[in-house]
């Protein structure tokens, strides 16, 4: 495929995919995120990403259409698809109490959902979901296997270090961890402690005002450093 971006008519399926995809109070890639993150796979050839919560698969999706229409790599994500998981008890100030609402989801119908889209789209060859939480399913993933890992699980401060410390070493050198809600202070501390080592190449907080009032940006993208560099403060 020529170019170093997304071309203009995969740009317009790829709006059409997310477009299409429910967003709601779990949450959800905004299309500038999924676009963003589509010409950073292509610009630097990534061929492995691997997504840490799906959900609806605001994201999954889109970039198992890419990888499809690339024909390579693959888009992998992992969800356990339980209200145990989804439960988060740190103070992250959303106005809902997020330790009932995972009761009122209906999880299996999600999870029946976004398989149904990965059918309906034709791209199970290069894009699956996993349903296990992180930390069960980290065994499976190489070390410097994965070229872009989205952690966008549960957002309680524990949770997402234990994803980075999972996962980190799972990045290959030059890969990139994208951290969703980079701005909530449960998350924070974690991209903090990764800017130490590697690159905060880019970082988005709209606080949520949109043209049409529905979605928004928070999500900082780290460059995972060579191991022989880390320890270095850029
Ligand atoms: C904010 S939603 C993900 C949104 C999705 N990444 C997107 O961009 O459209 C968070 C998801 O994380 C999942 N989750 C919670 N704990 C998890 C864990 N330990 N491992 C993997 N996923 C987890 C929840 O089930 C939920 O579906």
């Amino acid at each position: 495929m020529a170019g170093r971006a997304v071309p203009l008519g995969l740009r317009r399926d790829l709006a059409a995919l997310v477009d299409a995809v429910p967003l709601d109070f779990g949450g959800g890639s905004s299309l500038c995120k999924a676009l963003v993150l589509a010409d950073l796979i292509i610009a630097n050839d990534l061929e492995r990403v691997l997504e840490i919560g799906v959900y609806h698969g605001r994201l999954l999706l889109p970039l198992g259409f890419l990888m499809t229409a690339l024909e390579r790599g693959e888009a992998v994500g992992i969800d356990p698809y339980t209200a145990a998981a989804a439960v988060q008890s740190d103070a992250h100030d959303r106005g809902v109490d997020l330790t009932a609402w995972p009761a009122q989801v209906d999880w299996e119908g999600l999870h029946s959902e976004v398989l149904a889209a990965i059918e309906t789209h034709a791209i199970g060859e290069r894009c699956r979901v996993v349903r296990a939480r992180s930390d069960e399913a980290a065994a499976d993933f190489a070390s410097g296997s994965i070229d872009l890992l989205h952690v966008d699980g549960n957002h309680d401060a524990a949770s997402v270090a234990r994803d980075v410390e999972l996962y980190l070493s799972k990045v290959s050198p030059g890969g990139f961890i994208v951290m969703d809600d980079a701005s909530w202070s449960s998350v924070r501390p974690t991209c903090e402690r990764l800017a130490t080592e590697h690159e905060l190449v880019f970082q988005l907080f709209d606080g949520g005002v949109t043209v049409d009032g529905v979605g928004g940006n928070d999500f900082a993208v780290f460059r995972i450093s060579e191991p022989a560099s880390r320890g270095v403060r850029r």
